[in-house]
This record gives structure tokens, C-alpha cells and sequence, in this order.
């Protein structure tokens, strides 16, 4: 069910992705260096004549052709320090078939012309392609890729657990989640994982590299401040229950199909599956005013409020999932009225940050 609802908010509006992944922007640029040591040992050893490349949950907006350009751009300077030519590109993006692929397509004419005028006639050529299917799915021939990148994709799991009945009131792992529901969620996570690895393991070749980043928990206990994004959505959606604008027991029966792991669990499940070495496991911070105090001058934006940018976050990650489960009737700037207010009272006591698990691993 999932699968064939979850997107992204689309197109080019005001609650678009594509205007509302900003926090999502720094990641990638603070992932940078690690895809960046990636690409150069991946290009030290023998390079096919054409890389084959894939970004995974690739979503719809400018963070989609980012990470394509940073990735070319380092495997063209890696091959100009080895002196030796660069190889033809294969770019595949992924996301499910309700992502909203057409925007990025509007893009590429653009995205082609720079990359002639800033690297020349005879560099590549570069082909991107669109690839809609489930990341947990195959999605390429045997043996056939050469480097893999997915960010703030792999958290997004490919089901709601099941066993959240006494999840009542919360749409995560809360606070007052009973232990039962962080187990239904740690366990749909070890599932899905493992068979992404073990998918992935049939399609990159040996000596193939992967870059992983997934919005993750900084503690190993099942409750930390990761989960706040979350709780503030359920402290919205029971306000608009006490207003009687949604059910209660529509409410109790939504759940995010989503989860943040810890370290631990990153490693243990790609431990046990076993088809990849992990080269690097690194974690950083992002907070969330970090996009407007001038961190990345690049990000900053004319919306001053910690707690707007959050909200429609937020909103343009789950509009789709909430309309979908509550109908029409959630009304559903109202709720996000309700997220801002939650999040500005929780941002004048407390900092928001999203806690980052970034992962390398090569192909065995
Ligand atoms: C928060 S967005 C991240 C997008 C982009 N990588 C970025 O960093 O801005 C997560 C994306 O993962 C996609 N996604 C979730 N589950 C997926 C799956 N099973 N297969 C492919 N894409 C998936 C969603 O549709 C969404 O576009």
C-alpha cells in the first residue's frame, strides 16, 4: 500500500519538495566528503568504460541533479589528477512510480548544457535515465552497477509494521510507546534492509561501491529526541481530534512508515547479511537553524522561522500519506497552523536537530 501512496509533495509550489528540502540540502552537502573518498577509490581501480550510477529515493527538485553533478564532478577531477580520460555516464534516478519525475525531467536540458559548458564537447557523454520501482525491489540486471548513492531515502520503510494497536494517540515511537511498538518497528526495519543489501548485492559488481545516508537515533535506547519531528505531527493530529475535524480512531490506526535506527543496528544488520564491507560509518548533526544563521550560505533563506521550515518539512513529506488515510476533511493547513505552533513552543525551550547515519561500504 505504501509503496503505490507515498511521494513526495509535487512540483514547484509553496508546499512542494522541491521548495521544502532544505534540511535535506545540507545533508548532501555535509555527506559530501564521504561520497567525494568513495568515487576517488572507486576511480583508482580499473574503470569501466561506462560508470553506471544510481541515486536511490532520489525524490523531485534540486537536490535530485546535486548529488549527480557533485558525483560527476569528482570522478572527472579524479580522472584528470590520474591522467586518464573520463569514462561515458549511465545515471539512473530512482524513486517510486508516484514520485513526481516529470519536474526533474524539466531540469536535465539545463543540467546537460552546464555540463558541456563547464567541462566540454567530449566529456562523457552523460545519459540520465528515470527509474520508478522500489529500492527494496531489483531494479538493475546482474552485475551491472558500478556506484550506488541513496539520502534521507532508507529510513522510509516499505511497510507501517505491523503490531501497532497499542500505539494509540502516536504516530512513532514515542515516549509513552509501549516496547511493543519499538520492537514492530526495529523489526520491519532489519527486514527491509537486509533485502535492499541483498538486492543491491545482485546488481553491483564486485568491487562496487555504496553510499548510504539515513536519518537516524542518537541513542541505542528506542526513545531519543529523533523521534520529536514525529510527536510533534501527533500532538497536531490530536488537536484536530479534540476540534473533531478528524476521528480518534482514525487517528489511532495511522502510523509513519518510517524509522530511525542507531549505529548499532546499521551495523549489525549489514554485519549479518554480509554482501558488503563497510569501508566508513559516520554521523553528524544537522540543525535545523543551521539552514538560516548562514552554516551554508548557499542555504540560507528569507523565512526566518526555525519552526515554519520544520513544519513544511514536514508537510511536504507526508501531505500525500495523511490525505490519503484521513481524506479531504483533515484540513490539512490547519494541521500544519497546528505543527508550526507545536514546534515553536519545543524550539524556545529545546534545539531541533535531525541525527545523520552516513554509511560506505564496497561490494565483496
Ligand atoms: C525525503 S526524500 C529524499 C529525497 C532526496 N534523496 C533528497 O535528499 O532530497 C525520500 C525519498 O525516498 C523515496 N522512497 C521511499 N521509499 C522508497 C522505495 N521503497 N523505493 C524508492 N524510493 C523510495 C520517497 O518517495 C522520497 O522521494
Amino acid at each position: 500500500m505504501e509503496a503505490q501512496v507515498l511521494h513526495m509533495n509535487a512540483g514547484e509550489g509553496e508546499a512542494s519538495y522541491a521548495n521544502n528540502s532544505q534540511v535535506q540540502k545540507l545533508v548532501i552537502a555535509k555527506a559530501k566528503p564521504i561520497v567525494a573518498e568513495s568515487i576517488v577509490n572507486l576511480c583508482s581501480t580499473t574503470l569501466p568504460q561506462c560508470l553506471r550510477v544510481a541515486d536511490l529515493g532520489c525524490s523531485s527538485g534540486p537536490n535530485s541533479l546535486i548529488v549527480i553533478s557533485d558525483i560527476i564532478d569528482t570522478v572527472e577531477k579524479t580522472c584528470r589528477r590520474l591522467n586518464r580520460s573520463a569514462p561515458e555516464f549511465q545515471i539512473f534516478l530512482n524513486d517510486l512510480p508516484g514520485n513526481d519525475f516529470n519536474t526533474i525531467f524539466k531540469f536535465l536540458p539545463a543540467f546537460y548544457e552546464r555540463l558541456k559548458k563547464e567541462k566540454g564537447e567530449e566529456f562523457g557523454p552523460c545519459f540520465v535515465f528515470g527509474l520508478p520501482g522500489s529500492f527494496y525491489e531489483r531494479l538493475f540486471p546482474s552485475d551491472t552497477m558500478d556506484f550506488i548513492h541513496s539520502s534521507y531515502s532508507l529510513h522510509w520503510l516499505s511497510q507501517v509494521p505491523q503490531g501497532l494497536e497499542d500505539n494509540k494517540g502516536n504516530v512513532y515511537v514515542s515516549k509513552t510507546s509501549p516496547s511493543s511498538v519499538y520492537k514492530a518497528y526495529l523489526k520491519q526495519f532489519q527486514r527491509d534492509f537486509s533485502k535492499f543489501l541483498s538486492t543491491r548485492s545482485k546488481e553491483v559488481r564486485t568491487g562496487g561501491h555504496m553510499v548510504i545516508t539515513i536519518a537516524g537515533r542518537r541513542s541505542k535506547e528506542p526513545y531519543s529526541e529523533d523521534s520529536i519531528p514525529w510527536e510533534l505531527l501527533a500532538l497536531s493530529l490530536n488537536d484536530l481530534v479534540s476540534q473533531g475535524v478528524i476521528e480518534e480512531k482514525k487517528l489511532d490506526s495511522f502510523n509513519m512508515n518510517i524509522y530511525h535506527p542507531c549505529t548499532e543496528e546499521v551495523e549489525a544488520i549489514i554485519k549479518a547479511e554480509g554482501s558488503f564491507n563497510l569501508d566508513k560509518l559516520d554521523t553528524y548533526e544537522v540543525v535545523w537553524e543551521a539552514i538560516h544563521n548562514g552554516e551554508n550560505k548557499e542555504l540560507m533563506l528569507k523565512e526566518s522561522r526555525s519552526s515554519k521550515i520544520i513544519a513544511m518539512a514536514i508537510r511536504a513529506v507526508t501531505e500525500p500519506l495523511l490525505v490519503h488515510h484521513f481524506g479531504e476533511a483533515i484540513n490539512i493547513d490547519k494541521l500544519f497552523q497546528r505543527y508550526e505552533e507545536h514546534a515553536s513552543e519545543f524550539l524556545s525551550k529545546e534545539k531541533g536537530c535531525n541525527f545523520n547515519i552516513v554509511i560506505s561500504m564496497k561490494k565483496k
